[in-house]
């Protein structure tokens, strides 16, 4: 991929189908995406898979901007994917972007884990 083509993006659903501290999952060939929007409708997109056990971040608490995994509580920043502390880790972030309520997500964030 050249500069010219890059990057595009691939509306996935509006900000209005996610509830206030909630997520949804996209399904995506490299991999799940959780999609959060928080208490302030801001929106991001981490993959669905905890770096530290593989949990579903998508069934996470959502809490100002940060995500609690359900299975070992580890807190990611939802814009970085990291986690403070001692056993700090990193959830992989994913370009995602809202234009006049509809989320997108950068197009190479589909194909990124699968190889292509
Ligand atoms: S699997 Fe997420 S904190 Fe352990």
């Amino acid at each position: 991929m050249n500069a010219i083509n890059a990057p595009s993006w691939i509306a996935v659903g509006r900000v209005a189908d996610i509830p206030a501290r909630g997520a949804r999952v996209v399904r995506a060939p490299g991999g799940d995406i959780a999609v959060f929007r928080t208490g302030t409708d801001e929106v991001f997109a981490l993959r669905d898979r905890c770096p530290h056990g593989a949990g579903p971040l998508s069934n996470g608490i959502v809490h100002g901007r940060s995500v609690t995994c359900p299975l070992h509580g580890m807190v990611f920043d939802l814009e970085s994917g990291r986690t403070a502390g001692p056993d700090a880790c990193t959830a992989t972030s994913v370009p995602v972007r809202v234009v006049d309520g509809v989320i997108q997500i950068a197009n190479p964030a589909f194909a990124e884990a699968a190889g292509a």
